[in-house]
This record gives structure tokens, C-alpha cells and sequence, in this order.
């Protein structure tokens, strides 16, 4: 479904997958970028702290909780009235369940108490699809999303339409990112606390494994790196009795390498496979999730799209982590495809992109695998 040239569509999008309460709304006219009238995000960190976790039931009832103080503020800060909203966009998976249903419960009492049409949207997909919200990217493209739920290389087809050509084994790189820092005592998210440190450090001082890189395909593993880790502090510690400032900052420089050599390596891997499964080279390589924000990362796939005269972009970082913008831009495209869900939307604890896909083990930091 095409909009009229004339007309702008206002969509309010609404995340609460994990443990971020985010509402969005955005205004989109044909033919041109679409604008994000306000984003709100509320992180239930302090929530989870003392338990090392996010517990689903915390994090679920935190967000029912702050969803209209989210909605409220998002529509004051963008001038805007309940009634100026046009289109309801909700993640209805994958993720933790209970935060899910919140979000979804939310938004449909808000489209059936407004009369607007409702859409419920993947999580991952929104994730592949953000780089809409600042640049152009026309399909297919090739995708890298990495978050601490997630992480997979994806030919991003259409809106609709995705196909998997590799992603993790085990942990993601946000996870391993996180419990790294954790064995350090560094304050969460890892991720950023292990980029500070790494300033400071030197990459080759500790060995590393780059993990599967020696296989084909691009499936990627990162729990034996972790563990790596692990191993090596537990050395340091047994040899001196405490790790001195300069071996921290030198083990999450050498961690932090080994991630993004890994990383680099199989998105030449994707590279060659989105090439022989598309039938056409790849234009554009698209960095999303939160651990796009790492800047050696960004750097290291930047160069490797220049080497093989690909466009790279990495969307700014509030659009990488959780938010609602690219809930409400990913459910407009759906609604411009024809998708609006009733009432009877449901919540999906576990919702795979590429139905055909092999089907992902385990339980991450957003429950059960996608
Ligand atoms: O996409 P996101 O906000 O939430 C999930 O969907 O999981 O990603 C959060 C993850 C965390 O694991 C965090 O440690 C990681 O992104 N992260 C980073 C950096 N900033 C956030 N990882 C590495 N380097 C960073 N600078
Ligand atoms: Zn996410």
C-alpha cells in the first residue's frame, strides 16, 4: 500500500523486548527521510543490578509500568496529541516474553481506544531495517546485527523478506562483551567499560582465539572466547594475586581484537555467500545492533567495505541500541506492504527472521534464541 505523495503518516513505536522501555514517534512523507518527533528510552539497569541478570518478571513488570509515562512524554516532546498518531507499531518478538506482552497489551488497547490500525513487528527486523531512518539503502542489502541478544548476517530482501546467512552458535557478542567485563568487576554494559579500557591497552599482549574462522561459512561462535578470557584472568590472578590497571586495559584490548578480527573475517565470508546466493555483489553493508557502537568494530568493517567497494554504514548509536524509531519505521514499511494486525496480534517469545533457517539453540540475554 502506497501512501499519497500529499500525505504524512505519524506512527507511534513501542519496544519493550528486553530491558529497555522505548516510545517513538516518527513522521514519514513519501520520498522523503522520515523524521523522529521524539525517542524515549528508559533502561532498567538500576532494576537488575543486584541480581547479575535481567530477570523477565522485573523487567516485564517495569515496563507495564513506565509505558504510558513513556507515551505521554514522547508525545508532549514532540508537540504532538494522541489524536495527531496514525499508526500503532509494536515489537511482538523475539524476546523476553512478559516484556513483550506489556508492549503488545499497550499498543492495543492505545489503537483500539484511538480507532487506528496496529502492527506488530519482528525486533530483529526493525534492528536490520534502521538504517532507513538516517540514509538511503535500497534491498537487498547485506546486514551484520549484533546486539547482546543477537547476532547474525542477514540479505535484508524487502521489509518482509530475510535470508540468514550465518549468525552465532552460542552467545552473541554483546553477551560475551558483557560477562567479560563482569569477570573484571567492570560496571555494565560491558561493551562500553571494555572499549574504555582497551584505549589504554595493547591488543597482542594476550592471545586470543578468533573463533571458526578456519571453517567455512559465516557462523560464528563467541562462549570459547569468553572463556579464553576467563581462563587468562584466573592465570593473572594465580601468578600475582590481583590484575594490575595495565594487564586489564591489555586483556580487553586483546578481547576486544579478537572479536573484531573474527567479526571482519566472516563478513568477508557473508560477503562472498550474499554474492553467490543474491546473484549480485552486495552495495551496502549495514551495522546495526548495540555493539555497533564499538569503535574498533566500525572501523574494521569500514575498511574491509572499502576494500570490496561496498558502501558501510552504522546507524548513530541511538538507533543502534533498543529504541522505538526504529519500531515505528520498521511497522510504517510493513503498513505500506499491506500488514495491519487486529486485536488477535500475538506475542512471540521466539520469531526467526528466515523461516528456512536453521533453527537457533538456547536462551540469551532476551530469553530464548530467535
Ligand atoms: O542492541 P542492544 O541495545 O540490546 C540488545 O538487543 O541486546 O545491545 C546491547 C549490547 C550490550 O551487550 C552492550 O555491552 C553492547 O551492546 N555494547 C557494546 C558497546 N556499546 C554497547 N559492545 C561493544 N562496544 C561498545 N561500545
Ligand atoms: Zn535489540
Amino acid at each position: 500500500m502506497a501512501i499519497p505523495n500529499s500525505q504524512s503518516m505519524t506512527v507511534l513505536g513501542i519496544e519493550s523486548s528486553c530491558d529497555d522501555t522505548s516510545v517513538a514517534l516518527i513522521k514519514h512523507k513519501a520520498n522523503i527521510h522520515p523524521q523522529v518527533l521524539s525517542l524515549i528510552v528508559l533502561n532498567q539497569n538500576h532494576l537488575h543490578k543486584q541480581y547479575g541478570g535481567i530477570v523477565p518478571e522485573i523487567a516485564a513488570r517495569a515496563h507495564s509500568d513506565k509505558l504510558d509515562y513513556c507515551t505521554i512524554e514522547a508525545l508532549r516532546q514532540a508537540n504532538s496529541k494522541v489524536h495527531d498518531i496514525d499508526l500503532v507499531s509494536v515489537t511482538a518478538g523475539p524476546g523476553l516474553i512478559g516484556g513483550v506482552l506489556s508492549g503488545v497489551a499497550f499498543a492495543k488497547g492505545l489503537s483500539w481506544g484511538i480507532g487506528i490500525p496496529i502492527v506488530g513487528v519482528n525486533h530483529l527486523a526493525a534492528h536490520a531495517l534502521s538504517p532507513g531512518l538516517t540514509t538511503e539503502c535500497h534491498f537487498p542489502y547485506l546486514c551484520l546485527l549484533i546486539s547482546g541478544g543477537h547476532c547474525q548476517f542477514l540479505a535484508v530482501l524487502s521489509p518482509k523478506e530475510y535470508r540468514r546467512l550465518g549468525g552465532t552458535i552460542d552467545d552473541a557478542p554483546g553477551e560475551a562483551f558483557d560477562k567479560t567485563a563482569r569477570h573484571l568487576g567492570l560496571p555494565q554494559p560491558g561493551g562500553p567499560s571494555i572499549e574504555k579500557l582497551a584505549k589504554n591497552g595493547v591488543s597482542d599482549r594476550y592471545h586470543f582465539p578468533r573463533p571458526l574462522t578456519g571453517r567455512e561459512g559465516c557462523d560464528l561462535s563467541f562462549s570459547g572466547l569468553k572463556t579464553a578470557f576467563l581462563r587468562e584472568v584466573e592465570k593473572i590472578h594465580g601468578t600475582t594475586g590481583s590484575v594490575s590497571e595495565q594487564q586489564q586495559a591489555d586483556l580487553c584490548a586483546s578481547f576486544q581484537k579478537a572479536v573484531s578480527d573474527t567479526l571482519r573475517i566472516k563478513s568477508q565470508t557473508a560477503i562472498t555467500q550474499f554474492e553467490t546466493q543474491m546473484k549480485q555483489k552486495p552495495t551496502f553493508f549495514a551495522l546495526t545492533g548495540g555493539v555497533a557502537a564499538n569503535h574498533e568494530l566500525r572501523g574494521s568493517i569500514e575498511a574491509l567495505c572499502h576494500d570490496n567497494g561496498i558502501k558501510f554504514y552504522a546507524p548513530p548509536l541511538k538507533y543502534c541500541t533498543d529504541n522505538g524509531a526504529m519500531i515505528a519505521w520498521a511497522g510504517l514499511q510493513l503498513f505500506y506492504l499491506g500488514q495491519a494486525d487486529g486485536l488477535e496480534l500475538q506475542a512471540r517469545s521466539r520469531w526467526p527472521l528466515d523461516p528456512n533457517s536453521r533453527p537457533l539453540l538456547g536462551f540469551g540475554k532476551k530469553g530464548a534464541k530467535a
